[in-house]
């Protein structure tokens, strides 16, 4: 994987590069679409390519593994060749989503024995596990396994949490460079900067992650239910430490101004289910704000979802029809929504990358943040 920054804005850390893989480029800044089991919920691939011009997705370590499982996927060749998508992708390590199953999972020094919330069984993740996992997945860029702390969290846990976190990225790296791609191309290694809210914490996190030397390093933590203004404040400080010349994943961010923001502080790349969650659930993010399209004064607003830019879904539907369809419970309004919401997300960091590039971005960012938070 090669990284070059292109662009460095003057008056923020800003900046626009380019990513290269083994299965194609990626401009950053860039918003990953989420796609857990292997499909980005209701949208596909010609979608993904044509209409949200998507330039990386991302699957999930622990939904995969349990389904279809290992064999399948091997089977197919890894997880490009089973879902058609040719581009490249990223797999979260399942750290995120076994710590999220509460009750139901046990940590040690060894790793996680979780249950599994599709039929109970239980199973054990172990740093050296998941990397060979991810290599069975086939995924472009791993990420290594950590522990998301929680929202609030005592400094005394957070510590303990990252000192297990560092021991875990040890055997991790261990494992993965002992290792070799099965299908043929490269893959890279991301560790994770953990530390939850505090300052010190995030500053020995970023600087054990940054002495790895990995070819890029992600911050993960944050978007746990924190005030916007830490999560922020954490992530300035954190890209402030992590090296200049690699890229910095924001993990699980976010709304469309805090995706802005996280650009302004020096974030390449983001992930979140924002975009399609919502979109499922009647959300949507427009060029002029936000929009509930449940909402009755949408019901004989015959103009499109959203003028303001040229996705093919947002042009062509109106806000009545959408809101019809989300009424009525129609499958095509999920996807008619979730296409729209991700290339929205994708045209925003475009534009970002277009501002970096031609200057003036910070003004435009800050103007924008007030246009895309607004309630329609
Ligand atoms: N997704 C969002 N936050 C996190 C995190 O802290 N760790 C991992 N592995 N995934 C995440």
């Amino acid at each position: 994987m090669k990284f070059n920054i292109q662009h460095q804005d003057t008056q923020c850390k800003a900046r626009n590069g380019l990513l290269k893989t083994d299965h194609g480029e990626i401009e950053t800044p860039i918003f990953m679409p989420v796609g857990t089991a292997g499909s980005v919920k209701a949208v596909h691939q010609r979608e993904l390519t044509y209409d949200i011009r998507a330039q990386i997705i991302l699957g999930n370590t622990y939904h995969l593994y349990l389904r279809p499982g290992l064999e399948i996927l091997e089977k197919a060749g890894g997880l490009h060749k089973f879902n058609g998508w040719t581009g490249p992708i990223l797999t979260d390590s399942g750290g995120y989503q076994v710590f999220s199953l509460a009750e139901n999972r046990k940590i040690t020094e060894e790793g996680v024995v979780f249950k599994s919330h599709i039929d109970g069984s239980r199973h054990h993740f172990t740093p050296e596990g998941v990397m060979d996992i991810q290599r069975v997945i086939g995924a472009d860029i791993v990420m290594a396994f950590d522990e998301c702390t929680p929202y609030p969290c005592e400094w005394s846990y957070a510590k303990e949490s990252l000192e297990l976190t560092h021991r875990w990225l040890k055997r991790c790296i261990q494992q993965f460079d002992s290792t070799e791609s099965r299908y043929g191309y490269n893959q890279t290694l991301f560790p994770i900067v953990q530390g939850s809210t505090y300052r010190d914490l995030r500053r020995i996190s970023a600087e054990f992650v940054a002495e790895q030397g990995r070819e890029g390093n992600a911050i993960g933590g944050l978007s746990v239910g924190e005030p916007a203004e830490m999560m922020y404040e954490i992530t300035d400080h954190v890209t402030d430490i992590l090296p200049v010349d690699k890229p910095r994943y924001l993990m699980g961010v976010g709304t469309p101004a805090n995706v802005l923001e996280g650009i302004a502080l020096g974030i390449d790349m983001f992930d979140c289910v924002m975009p399609t969650r919502n979109a499922r659930n009647g959300m949507l993010f427009t060029s002029e704000g936000i929009i509930n399209i449940r909402n009755e004064k949408w019901k004989d607003d015959f103009s499109p979802v959203d003028a303001g830019f040229h996705s093919h879904v947002s042009n062509f539907y109106s806000k009545a029809y959408l809101r019809h369809l989300t009424i009525s419970k129609e499958i095509l309004a999920a996807q008619i929504a979730s296409i729209h919401n991700l290339s929205f997300y994708l045209w925003l960091v475009g534009q970002a990358r277009e501002k970096i590039r031609s200057g003036g971005f910070l003004e435009w960012k800050n103007q924008m943040v007030e246009t895309v938070s607004r309630r329609l």
